[in-house]
């Protein structure tokens, strides 16, 4: 006898714990970060724009096939697939979703566990006392990443608190963990944009943010605002599939994956906007906008008035934003050990969760000091050195933007047009000339700007 499939308990459920894998440290670090590179204004539009016409139509795609099949990433193209041109193959695009999601959570938990390590110096008072001299600041922080039991502990500790969720299951963990978390993570994010605001730097944020400055707006701040769509929604790995087949049949698939990218978009302009305005009160030189998070930013804080709890509370902000997405990457390979090798839920959670740790430890010791440092760039366009720079490279630059191609030609070419239309009317109601506009735009610009990304890489790698 078949077990019946888990389901969230209602819409608010599905939507908190998908926001809450898209939010995560794409929107706190790398957004930022990569902003500050391409010197906000005009490259903010361009991701809006990416965000509009690939990040929505995809994820629409996305939440559409899991909740059609109601089966993990793997599960949902062979079901789906089966009678179709191309047939089983298409299971292959599950695999690497899979496998990437296996690959992420691998490093995304060592970056998560050096959170646990700055709430812990926040609230000792540790960090108050290294972060009065930037230096000192920069060279704890080269130790620490040099340290690889230290690395190993707080990757562990994080790995931990994921399995620990995603153990219990759809309902009891993932979705009580967001219900609980996320209001948490909106309310801390609230104050400190509030506290931002107060500061003298917020309005230079501000016209740093939103000035059209396209003179300034590269051809590669272009593609790098589109990867970046697709790491920071969870895109082109099967997160949203999975998340979206425990979706109920009487919620609205279109009006869910709006309302997640809105959420996520929010937040990364709200990061920005907080540490912009932050930076800027102080006559501060950014000398490394990777690592602004753990070495510019905690200097600042206690700067300002009350800066361990400020502190203390970001870097909770920042851990909780991860855990949510951590459990994500963790449930779409424990949902393939499940639905496809048979596996019970602990079995799945436990030995892939392991597995995950164990692989993990490879990147956690490759960060060896500052040599690494220096190189050093979170789910960067540029390969770097290190198990954890190519890892994450692969990642970003490869297995998502593929991914997200074949989840967009299999769901615009693949599917017909009435087994999509019925799927995204379900549980919403006739959606009018809104579907032929989410059908060119699956159909053609997103695979477009997809391949746009995948040929510049290729040519890129060719110059490096
Ligand atoms: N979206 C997450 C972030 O912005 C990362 C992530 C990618 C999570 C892919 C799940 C799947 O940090």
């Amino acid at each position: 006898m078949a077990k019946e499939r888990a389901q969230w308990t209602g819409r608010l459920g599905f939507v908190l714990a998908a926001a809450g894998s898209a939010i995560g440290l794409g929107n706190l670090w790398k957004f930022p970060y990569i902003t500050y590179e391409n010197h906000g204004g005009a490259f903010v539009l361009v991701y809006l724009a990416a965000i509009a016409v690939v990040g929505v139509p995809i994820m629409m795609a996305e939440i559409l096939l899991g909740r059609r099949s109601q089966k993990n990433a793997v599960g949902a193209f062979r079901v789906l697939g089966q009678d179709k041109p191309g047939g089983r193959l298409w299971q292959g695009v599950g695999f690497l979703g899979v496998m990437t999601g296996f690959v992420i959570l691998s490093y995304y938990s060592v970056i998560a566990g050096w959170t646990i390590r700055y709430i812990m110096m926040a609230v000792s008072g540790e960090l108050g006392s290294l972060a009065h001299d930037p230096a000192h600041l920069q060279a704890f922080f080269g130790d620490f990443l040099g340290n690889p039991y230290q690395q190993i502990v707080f990757h562990s500790l994080f790995m931990g608190a994921t399995i620990g969720i995603v153990y219990f299951g759809v309902g009891r963990g993932i979705e009580r963990a967001a219900k609980l978390l996320m209001p948490l993570l909106l309310s801390i994010l609230v104050i400190l944009a509030i506290y931002s605001f107060w500061t003298p730097g917020f309005a230079e944020a501000m016209h740093f943010l939103f000035r059209p400055n396209f003179n300034e707006l590269s051809a590669s701040g272009v593609l790098e605002a589109l990867g970046h769509s697709f790491f920071t929604l969870s895109l082109g790995m099967g997160a949203m599939l999975t998340y979206g087949s425990y979706m109920r049949k009487q919620d609205s698939v279109p009006r869910a994956a709006l309302t997640i990218c809105a959420l996520d978009t929010m937040i990364a302009i709200m990061a920005c906007i907080i540490m912009f305005s932050i930076i800027f009160s102080f006559d501060f030189e950014v000398t490394k906008s990777s690592t602004i998070l753990f070495t510019t930013l905690p200097v600042v804080f206690f700067q300002l008035p009350g800066g361990a709890a400020v502190s203390a509370l970001f870097y909770t902000l920042v851990a909780f934003a991860a855990l949510t997405s951590t459990i994500s990457l963790l449930e779409v390979v424990a949902s393939y050990a499940i639905d496809e090798l048979g596996w019970g839920r602990r079995r799945a959670t436990l030995t892939m969760g392991v597995a995950i740790l164990a692989f993990g430890i490879l990147s956690a010791i490759s960060l060896g000091g500052n040599a690494a440092l220096s190189s050093f760039n979170l789910i960067g366009r540029s390969s770097t050195a290190g198990v954890f720079g190519t890892l994450d490279y692969l990642a970003s630059n490869w297995f998502l933007p593929v991914g997200g191609l074949m989840i967009a030609l299999f769901t615009g070419w693949i599917l017909s047009r009435d087994e999509t239309r019925e799927e995204l009317e379900e549980g919403n109601g006739p959606l009018g000339w809104a579907f032929p506009i989410w059908r060119f735009l699956i159909r053609v610009v997103a695979p477009a700007a997809v391949g746009a990304i995948i040929v510049s890489v290729i040519l890129g790698a060719e110059y490096q």
